[in-house]
């Protein structure tokens, strides 16, 4: 069995840093030892002497080849994935969508077709479940035996993904008695399609319009309305990508009164903000939903304290990638018809660490708290993922607090025409990339194979109180 030894580094946790060296035995981590042990003779020696030692990152919320209206978003499996492994990420989990009038198995089967033998990291399924009905409960318990403990419903998006309050509360109650988590997309999908409608007809077409007309009001009451589904079926909850500071509070109240509801935010809404969409069609490059928020209104600051204190616990991407040229034109004349969504995949670790080393926003295990280890918990794949320890796939990433990192379009890994962080200098670089003892990135280098990945069988979550 191949021996590598990580020597000389810091092996940065969720609860600690400690100057360690790291042990891998084929795919997972056999040993830490004292630092430079003497006696350890290994295959391959890679010197991390004044680097940072971290979990490989997890991001929980991605799409690759999604369809939004007449546009499918540019990554597939393979271009996504090997961008993601740049960005020091060793697992995701992306969607299956089920959309009104299909069979929920299918979209997983299809899904799991496009994702497995391209996949370069290990990835896992949350099932979007678009069309609740008896046949859909029946196929949830089939993805449910193929370890997809967690489901993502829509208050959004009316005649597209939305459900109803009581469909919302009928997949609830389905999930409370097995145990698996349900996801919400939160923003009031009928207010804004009202507002919507009523800007174009006043001719309010310019991308600024999709955030003038979603609220963060309309996120605000949408998470206190599904919380108070989850209070009232059980069911563990997580809100996705929130960028509201209405929707942290929401969080912050459910927890305080013990319910296990959770929240995810997106590195767009800790960097970005609203005034990027206010420079005309350019501003499509920064359309996605929820929409940037008004910086002055305070919800950046309210999204990075609620991180610090444990309100939200996680960070994920959602990646959804259109390119400018074709796709977000598509919108030239209407900001309705412009395809939803970022590309991020490849920045979320590499900013956490930035804002971790660089800017100190964020404390560093807090960081690898938010990037991997509550990641791995909350979707059932701890202390397999997530972590530095003995017994745990080696997933590592090998940093370098003092480097330095340029994003560019012109460099960067995902198959999309822009960058929504273009000439942003970050703090930190990642020099290496292990997936499961397989250095899989080694500078500017892609070394691992895209068919590498493994499907993961999630268990349930694992940070229930
Ligand atoms: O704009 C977004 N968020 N696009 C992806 C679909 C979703 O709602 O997660
Ligand atoms: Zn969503
Ligand atoms: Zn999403």
């Amino acid at each position: 069995m191949a021996r590598t030894l990580v020597h000389g580094g810091t092996v940065v946790s969720a609860d600690g840093s400690r100057r360690l060296d790291v042990l891998v035995e084929g795919e997972t981590i056999a040993a830490l030892l004292a630092p430079d042990s003497p006696s350890v003779e290994a295959d391959l020696m890679i010197d991390a002497t004044g680097k940072l030692v971290l979990p490989g990152g997890i991001d929980a919320h991605t799409h690759m080849e999604i369809p939004f209206g007449e546009a499918t978003s540019k990554d597939t499996f393979e271009t996504g994935s090997v961008a993601a492994a740049f960005g020091g990420n060793t697992a995701l989990i992306d969607f299956p969508i089920q959309m009104k009038g299909d069979p929920l198995m299918g979209s997983f089967e299809q899904t799991m077709a496009k994702a497995e033998g391209h996949c370069a990291i290990d990835f896992g399924f949350h099932q979007i479940v678009g069309d609740v009905n008896e046949q859909t409960l029946a196929d949830l318990d089939l993805v449910l035996a193929e370890g997809v403990t967690s489901y993502k419903l829509f208050t959004a998006y009316p005649g597209v993904y939305y459900s109803t309050d009581g469909e919302i509360t009928r997949v609830m109650q389905w999930a409370a008695a097995n145990g698996s988590t349900v996801l919400m997309h939160a923003e009031n999908g009928s207010v804004i399609d009202l507002l919507r409608s009523q800007a174009v007809a006043r001719g309010d077409t310019a991308p600024i319009f999709h955030a003038l007309t979603r609220p963060s009001s309309l996120e605000g009451e949408a998470a206190h309305r599904v919380i108070a589904l989850a209070e009232l079926t059980g069911v563990p909850l997580y809100i996705v990508h929130i960028s509201a500071g209405e929707v942290v509070a929401e969080v912050a109240a459910a927890r305080r009164i013990g319910l296990n509801v959770f929240g995810e935010t997106c590195p767009q809404y800790l960097f970005l903000d609203q005034s990027l969409l206010d420079q005309g069609f350019e501003g499509a490059k920064f359309v996605c939903s929820p929409p940037l928020r008004d910086r002055s209104q305070g919800h950046q600051e309210t999204l990075w304290r609620g991180l610090a204190d444990d309100d939200l616990q996680v960070v994920a991407t959602d990646h959804c990638p259109f390119d400018f040229a074709g796709q977000k034109e598509l919108g030239i004349d209407d900001f309705t018809k412009i395809p939803n969504g970022l590309p991020v995949v490849e920045h979320r670790y590499q900013l956490l660490f930035h804002a971790a080393v660089g800017e100190r926003r964020l404390d560093l295990n807090r960081m690898v708290d938010v990037g991997a280890t509550t990641p791995a918990k909350m979707f059932g794949l701890y202390p397999k993922k997530g972590t530095i320890e003995v017994g745990a796939d080696a997933d590592l990433v090998v940093a370098d607090p003092e480097g330095s990192y340029v994003i560019s379009s012109t460099t960067h890994h995902m198959n999309v025409d822009y960058s929504c962080f273009e000439g942003m200098e970050l703090a930190g670089r990642f020099e290496k990339v292990m997936l499961r003892g397989r250095v899989i990135v080694d500078g500017e280098a892609f070394t691992g194979g895209t068919g590498h990945g493994s499907y993961l069988r999630r268990g349930l979550n694992q940070c229930l109180r």
